[in-house]
Formats: C-alpha cells, structure tokens, sequence
C-alpha cells in the first residue's frame, strides 16, 4: 500500500514537472519566434516611372519596419533624392550623397580629384559606408548615394565603381532590413545583385506610361534573374483604377491598392513628413508589409 501511494505522488510529482518543462520551452520558443521576427533581413528594392509614388512606398514601409523593432537601413539610390525629407529628416538638403565624396571614394580606390587615370580599384572596400558615412534620425539610418555618373563611350568612372561596390555590399552583407528607393530603371542591378534582392516592388499608378514602364522594368528584372517581382498601385481613386491595373500587369501580383490622398499631397507641399498625415494610406501600408514578410518564403 505504502509502494502504491509513492508511486502515485511520483506520477503526480513527474506530471507537474512536465507541464512546468513544457511551459518554459514554449515561453523560450516563443522568444526564440519573436527573435526571429525581430531580426528580419530583407532587402526590398523600389522602383516605378518617375512620379509615381517610388519614395512615398520607400518611406512609409521603411517607417513601419522601424516602428515594429527591426532594424532598417534607408538607401537612396535616386540623385534625385528626397527619401530623407520625406521621413522627416532634418535639414535633408545638407545630407551629402556618397558619390559626392570625391576625397573618400579617391582614396578608397585609389584615385586623385582631377586624375584621368585609367587604372582604380573596381572593389574598393566600402563594409564601414553603411555606420560611418549614414545619417539616422528616430532610429533609422540613411544612406544618399546619389546617382551614377554618364559614361560616355562605355568607359566605367571611378565613382560608378564604388557606387556599384556599395550596392553590392548593401544587398549581399547587411543582416538588417535594407530598402532601396531607385530610379525610375533598375539598370544599377546585375545578375551578381538581383539574386540578393528578396523582393522588387514596381510602383505604378492608373496612367499608361507607369503600366508601360513597369512592363519594361519587370522584363529587365526576369532577364537579370530577379525572382520576386510584386506591384503597387498608387494614388488608386476607385475600382476602376484598381481593375486597370490588375489587368495591364497580370500575371505579376498586386501587393495592394494605395488610396490617392489630399493629406499625403498638402504635406509633401508643405515639405512635410508624409508619416501618418493619412490613416488609410498607413493601412494600406502596414497590409503590403505583412504580404511582404510572407514573400520571403513564397518567392525565394
Ligand atoms: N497616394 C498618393 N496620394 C497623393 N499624392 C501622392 C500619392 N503618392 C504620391 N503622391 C505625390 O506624388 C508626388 C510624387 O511622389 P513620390 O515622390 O513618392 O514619387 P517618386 O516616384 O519617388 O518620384 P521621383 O521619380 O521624382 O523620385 C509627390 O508630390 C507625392 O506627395
Ligand atoms: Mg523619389
């Protein structure tokens, strides 16, 4: 009888082990998930026709990863920038873009202002450009890298090397979230960059030059190998806007529909912040982002 009873408190006392056990492992592996989900790397690249909403998508989705917790890294890679003001950065003019820093970008591969040399370093080391030569502001750090040079009769110019380095180094070395405001063309990705790209984002609106351009970007983006391609329709007024597009891009998919917003106007002619000035474009916003996070796995 004595046996049976410490058998019977040894059941009782393994089974309250084994639950403590378990709830421990699941508050570690639920803090193992949110690790996970804090630390997200991913390198989302933006382009679309000029106009067409390219650094409002930048900026709005940038804003929503940083205010989730993740790290995120902004790169202006159009030279005609204004990511920095539109994330509420002050003094975005005083910002001086990388391709500006003739005495860095000469020292880095071996060149002097004003030298016509032929001969430079086509991999500078650029691993300390994204800490040590970035702006930050409410957490975010910004890169300006201005654009590419004109290279007439194909010769290949200094900065355009380091430029190219740097973007190499920003897709393929950098563990944090990197988002990539470009210029209306992706030209600046190769076949060595694209398969870095988790996702490319082609912003288009309503009107048939950006339906037009957003064809050409994408049949470029599948030649260089770029697997993720997703669209983004902006300044979208009704469901016609939103059938037009869906058709003119089909097969590629439409991540979502960006309300055409009178806030997201008045404050970009106030030279405003456009963060939170429009709640539903912010909606629209946060739904791309998730979609996002679950192209990781879909697309690559
Ligand atoms: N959904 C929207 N509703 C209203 N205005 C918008 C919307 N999206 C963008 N705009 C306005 O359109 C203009 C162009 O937007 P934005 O600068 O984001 O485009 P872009 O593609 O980056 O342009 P660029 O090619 O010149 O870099 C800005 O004045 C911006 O405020
Ligand atoms: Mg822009």
């Amino acid at each position: 009888m004595k046996n049976d009873e410490n058998l019977g408190y040894r059941v009782l006392v393994t089974m309250y082990l084994n639950k403590i056990c378990s709830v421990v492992l699941k508050i570690n592996f639920d803090n193992a998930l949110l690790l996970v989900k804090e630390g997200v790397e991913m390198k989302i690249a933006i382009t679309g026709k000029g106009g067409v909403g390219k650094t409002l998508t930048s900026a709005m989705l940038i804003s929503i990863f940083q205010k989730e917790g993740h790290s995120v890294l902004a790169v202006d890679a159009d030279p005609d920038s204004s990511l920095a003001s539109s994330l509420g950065f002050h003094n975005p003019n005083d910002i001086l873009p990388i391709v500006n820093m003739k005495g860095l970008i000469g020292e880095r591969t071996g060149t002097k202002p004003g030298d016509a040399r032929a001969f430079f370093k086509l991999n500078p080391y650029v691993s300390d450009i994204p800490d040590e030569f970035s702006v930050q502001h409410n957490g975010i750090k910004l890169i300006a890298m201005g654009g590419f040079k004109e290279e007439a009769g194909g010769c290949f110019c200094s900065e355009n090397a380091f430029l190219k380095t740097l973007l190499r180094h920003l897709l393929t070395k950098r563990d944090e979230v990197v988002v990539l405001d470009m210029e209306p063309g992706i030209e600046h990705l190769s076949r060595g960059t694209a398969d870095a790209v988790n996702v490319l984002l082609i912003v288009v609106d309503a009107g048939k030059s950006s339906l037009e351009t957003a064809r050409k970007i994408q049949k470029f983006a599948t030649d260089i190998g770029l697997k993720c391609i997703k669209v983004i329709g902006n300044r979208v007024r009704n469901e016609e806007d939103k059938n037009l597009i869906t058709e003119a891009v089909s097969p590629i998919e439409v991540l979502g529909f960006i309300p055409d917003s009178e806030e997201v106007r008045a404050a970009d002619i106030k030279g405003e912040s456009v963060m939170g000035v429009d709640k539903k474009v912010e909606e629209e916003f946060l739904k791309i982002k998730e979609s996002i996070l679950r192209q990781i796995d879909r697309c690559n």
